[in-house]
């Protein structure tokens, strides 16, 4: 495996070369990148893996701060998974002095995620659509575990005419459920046991619809008083149409639940589609 830093080296590593597969991370990996690494592996000629902390999508500076970085363990871990090139640029080849262009997407990056941290969506959108003119990719790997910016990038693809297929894998869980985030390191263990709230009360409201429960308010307050049981309180429970994010007014179709909870110094997200 290759590691690039600048755009001239990834475009001259990916030339001539038959179907090439993205993975656009922030590194610090688990089995959820490295999940779609294999994939991007088992589907393309030559898999690029994609590793920036992008300064423009944190809008907590702490946040990004404390947002972990081990560059050498992850390029390990990339080339174990079959990755062909590491492109991980620098800051100021991502954004050269003068940069001043942003990718703002409407409706869909303001609300949920989009509301509660205002501006991620738009750090999101523009690196991925700079990323994806660097590399030059025939279609990028995302995973489902962060919904809204899968929806955020498919609206974007198409409204940009990018010539790019976009790939969702499912969330990789831990054994108990907590889906796998490079925050969940973050966690004591008396909050990472509490964590496991988030996935019991997704998969109560899951079971909930199933028994036929419809009304959108009744299947979020499923999921509330699981978190209520841990002490925990949501920033955000939506039952949302899986595409456009548009609330549903009854789930007679298959609809997402998607949550945003703060745990002791933590904020996860996680979300799941709950079918009638
Ligand atoms: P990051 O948080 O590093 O995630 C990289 C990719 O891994 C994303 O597509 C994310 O959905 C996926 N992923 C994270 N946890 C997962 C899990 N438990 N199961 C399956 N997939 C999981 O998402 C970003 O980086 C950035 O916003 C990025 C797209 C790279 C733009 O900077």
């Amino acid at each position: 495996m290759r590691i690039v830093r600048d755009v001239a080296s990834v475009r001259a590593a990916v030339a001539g070369a038959g179907r090439v597969g993205l993975v656009p991370t922030m590194g610090a990996f688990h089995e959820g990148h490295l999940s779609l690494v294999r994939a991007a592996r088992a589907a393309c000629d030559l898999v690029v893996v994609w590793l920036f902390v992008n300064p423009t999508q944190f809008n907590e500076a702490a946040d990004l701060a404390a947002y972990p970085r081990d560059e050498e363990r992850d390029a390990a871990l990339a080339a174990a998974c079959g990755a062909d090139v590491l492109f991980a640029p620098t800051v100021e080849e991502v954004y050269p002095a003068g940069h001043a262009t942003t990718v703002t997407v409407a409706g869909i990056a303001d609300v949920l995620e989009g509301a509660q941290r205002p501006g991620h969506f738009a750090g999101v959108a523009t690196v991925v659509a700079k990323m994806f003119n660097m590399v030059g990719p025939d279609v990028a790997f995302f995973g489902a575990k962060d919904a809204q910016q899968v929806a955020v990038v498919r609206r974007m693809v198409a409204d940009l005419d990018l010539p790019v297929e976009i790939e969702v894998l499912p969330t990789v869980r831990e054994p108990d459920g907590l889906a796998m985030s490079s925050r969940n390191v973050r966690l004591g263990p008396d909050d990472r046991r509490r964590a496991t709230a988030l996935h019991r009360g997704l998969s109560a409201a899951r079971d909930a619809v199933a028994a036929g429960l419809r009304d959108p308010v009744a299947v979020a307050a499923v999921v509330e008083r699981t978190l209520a049981g841990e002490g925990l309180t949501a920033e955000y429970i939506a039952v949302v149409d899986p595409g456009s994010f548009a609330p549903v007014a009854s789930v007679d179709l298959p609809a997402l639940v998607a949550l945003a909870v703060r745990v002791g110094p933590v904020r996860l997200i996680d979300n799941m589609v709950v079918t009638p």
